[in-house]
């Protein structure tokens, strides 16, 4: 995940090939422990309650699939299409069915031709995309006009927790960088595509120790994965020292996870016939 609040570090942006082989090995584990994942594309489909019924919709960076389905049963008789860049998790997603059709490919680079989309739902995919100004200009491509965009990413301030825990200990880069929320308005602003509703919200989880944390991450496929991230295993001093460093957040409920959570609903104007 990048933040580009940093447009200029070379080198520091998780590779796709890693985000896609990371994602295909969580397929698997993904389900059982998407909880925020859930709750977040919930949250997002309500924000598009009252959207006429499309004929197409694109489930851009689908995962496993659960929003193609709900996205199935509400719109019944339209015609679906799940693209994620991890093979794996295209695997899982196409036995349970909701889309009818499964593609792999890059939402920075959209396999789909012009104007083909009328609904295009992506819940906690692109905050993978380097390029967040590609995925919205293949978003206004794709879209026909008068075509909806509504997607939820992470911003500045995701795992600040882990963070600030680790930043005690050892300064490194443990937890992947995300863009500041100030840069999607910007980005959503510039975009050719019409804002109809951006914003941020907190999602807080909690966690009766830090393992659970990191090894939920883990499973989700969503651990650092940033260039210059410390490899090997974590000496035993240091993971006490984080252990104790992020007890300082400890909350009645446990130890908090904070995402801070961007909602999009974004329209291609009418005027449009690209
Ligand atoms: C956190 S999962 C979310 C899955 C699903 N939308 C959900 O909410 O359950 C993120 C998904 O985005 C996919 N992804 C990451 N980068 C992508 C890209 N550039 N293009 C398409 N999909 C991508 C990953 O492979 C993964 O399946």
């Amino acid at each position: 995940m990048t933040d580009l609040s940093h447009p200029t570090l070379p080198g520091a942006l998780p590779d796709k090939r890693q985000v896609a082989a990371s994602f295909s090995r969580a397929a698997a584990s993904y389900d059982s422990v998407a909880a925020l994942q859930r709750a977040v594309g919930v949250a997002l489909l309500d924000q598009i309650e009252h959207a006429d019924a499309p004929a197409r919709w694109l489930d851009l960076g689908s995962g496993t699939g659960y929003f193609s389905r709900l996205l199935g049963e509400r719109f019944a008789g339209a015609e679906g299409v799940a693209v994620d860049i991890a093979e794996g998790m295209l695997r899982h997603a196409r036995q349970a069915g909701g889309a009818r059709h499964h593609v792999a490919g890059d939402a920075e680079r959209l396999p789909l031709r012009d104007g083909c989309v009328d609904l295009l739902f992506s819940s906690l995919a692109v905050q993978w995309c380097e390029r967040f100004a590609s995925v919205l200009s293949e978003a206004r491509r794709v879209l026909r006009p008068g075509g909806v965009m509504a997607f939820s990413s992470l911003c500045v301030g995701t795992l600040g927790e882990l963070r600030a825990s680790w930043q005690a200990v050892d300064g490194l880069v443990h937890v992947n960088r995300f863009r500041r929320f100030e840069e999607y308005q910007r980005l959503c602003a510039g975009s050719g595509l019409e804002v109809v509703d951006l914003e941020r919200r907190p999602h807080v989880l909690h966690y009766p120790d830090v393992r659970s944390l990191t090894r939920e991450l883990k499973a989700l496929g969503a651990h650092n994965l940033n260039p210059g991230r410390p490899s090997g295993l974590t000496g035993r001093a240091r993971l006490q020292q984080l252990l104790q460093a992020y007890e300082q957040f400890r909350q009645p409920q446990g130890l908090p996870a904070t995402y801070q959570v961007v909602y999009g609903v974004l329209r291609k104007p009418m005027s449009e016939g690209r």
